[in-house]
């Protein structure tokens, strides 16, 4: 009879140890710490880093299968959600467990709608930035400033307060975005109008001007939705951990998501978006994609928008978002950087370079592109990606601090270090110098 244990030999003892292999395949990490050479040694760990091989916590908030190119919300496919959904029912379900009702989606979406302004004090706030401040610097720095806004927001353990917080966060998320947006362009900042759903009042904010009411293309506003569905959730990615790992330390939501947004503005992360709009102008045209191509396989670039930690197959949001793409184009004209973006990936996808090494084309390629052909300049690319990730960051949060099996975040280290030393008195010095 097979047993789910796995038997481990140490030669440098002789001895054997058991480790309980649990129903999802992994063994406790603190099980090896039993294995030691003498009373005196410490135990044994793992070298894991980047967490490679490393599960931080049991979550049933987003699954991925990054083989079979697989990404569900509580069990519901992105595909499903993109088509049947909206962002904030989407965010309900990652909060929730379940999608709402029609009365808790009313209820929920007056909740949201009804904490979209921001404290005048924040307003002067964002206007202390310099004129150029790129608009992510100023979302995570204007995070972290609410949390003093917020006081009572510190009662992490209270399931009311957090709840309060969490309304507030993913309702402000668009305003600070927009205001981000707003004080670059020097505009004056746009309230948000209660008639309009989530995106409308988010491109209202945006791009009001003297007009007495904004009206949003149904087309960009239903697109930007299912661009923001797509980017709710993707379980422990770096941004997610982050707000776990501040957030374990019972710092407030607000000064955990500042942190949650900054490990998203890398351009190895959701600032990937970015970056691959500068590198289709650098590209310029088709005709010099094969020289590109050969200098990234030479290792001197990266094929930004390709590859992923989990993904060794179509990134499943990849594919929607290419579809999105087609219906905003019929509204805003086609963007001429599709067409480099399309051979880009056909000539990568039949590269034994990326072949071999799954890379394949990530959120990041194609969204950046409807972005920009819906009037964002690339500096608002990874903002419009935190704005739903919010939902993301909050539910993980939310779940991190309701689970038992949780504490403080507080990883190991290999210390490679000199040994212990002394500072050398003036004595040593002469004699050092005696023997020289
Ligand atoms: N272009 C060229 N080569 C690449 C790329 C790329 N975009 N991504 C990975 N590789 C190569 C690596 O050089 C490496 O090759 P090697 O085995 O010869 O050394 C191999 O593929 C494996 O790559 P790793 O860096 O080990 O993969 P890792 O899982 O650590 O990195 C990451 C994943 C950071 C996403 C990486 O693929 C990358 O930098 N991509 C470009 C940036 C990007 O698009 N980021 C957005 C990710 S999605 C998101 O965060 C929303």
């Amino acid at each position: 009879m097979p047993k789910n244990v796995l038997t481990l030999t140490d030669q440098r003892t002789d001895k054997t140890y058991e480790a309980p292999v649990d129903e999802h395949g992994t063994i406790r990490a603190m099980d090896l710490r039993k294995i030691k050479t003498d009373p005196e040694d410490f135990g044994l760990m793992t070298y894991d880093p980047a967490f490679m091989n490393t599960a931080s916590c049991k979550s049933n908030i987003t699954f991925i299968d990054g083989d079979k190119g697989i990404l569900r919300y509580r069990g519901y496919d992105i595909e499903t959600l993109a088509e049947h959904c909206t962002y904030l029912q989407v965010a309900y379900l990652l909060l929730n467990g379940e999608l709402p009702t029609p009365q808790q989606d009313k209820d929920w979406t007056w909740e949201i709608t009804h904490h979209t302004m921001l404290h005048e004090t924040t307003k002067h706030f964002i206007d202390g930035f310099r004129y150029d401040a790129h608009p992510m610097g100023i979302l995570v720095s204007t995070l972290a400033a609410l949390s003093t806004v917020y006081p009572e927001a510190k009662n992490v353990h209270d399931p009311e307060s957090r709840q309060k917080q969490i309304v507030r966060l993913i309702a402000k998320m668009a305003t600070l975005a927009a205001y981000s947006y707003r004080h670059r362009r020097g505009h004056p900042y746009v309230y948000p109008d209660n008639d309009l759903s989530y995106t409308e009042n988010f491109l209202n904010m945006l791009w009001k001007m003297t007009e007495p009411k904004y009206m949003a293309s149904p087309v960009i506003a239903r697109a930007l939705d299912v661009l923001f569905i797509l980017h709710a959730d993707h379980e422990q990615n770096c941004s997610s951990t982050t707000m776990r790992v501040v957030g374990s330390s019972q710092a407030d939501p607000y000064l955990s998501m500042a942190g949650a947004a900054s490990a998203l503005s890398g351009p190895l992360h959701g600032g990937a978006n970015e970056e691959v709009l500068r590198m289709l102008d650098e590209i310029v045209s088709v005709k010099n994609i094969p020289a590109y191509i050969k200098r990234v396989k030479a290792g001197e670039l990266k094929l930004m928008g390709f590859g992923h930690r989990v993904y060794k197959n179509y990134d499943p949001r990849a594919r929607i978002i290419k579809s999105v793409a087609d219906e905003v184009f019929e509204v805003t004209g086609r963007n001429t950087r599709l067409d480099i973006a399309l051979e880009l990936e056909r000539i990568a996808l039949a590269d034994d370079y990326f072949v071999t090494r799954k890379l394949y084309p990530n959120v990041d390629f194609y969204s950046g592109i409807i972005y920009q052909a819906m009037g964002f300049q690339p500096e608002m690319f990874t903002v419009l990606f935190a704005i739903p990730r919010a939902a993301g960051w909050l539910a993980q949060w939310n779940e991190m601090i309701q689970d038992p099996e949780q504490k403080i975040a507080r990883p190991r280290q290999i210390y490679t270090g000199v040994g212990q030393r002394k500072i050398p008195t003036t004595q040593d010095e002469k004699s050092a110098v005696k023997v020289g």
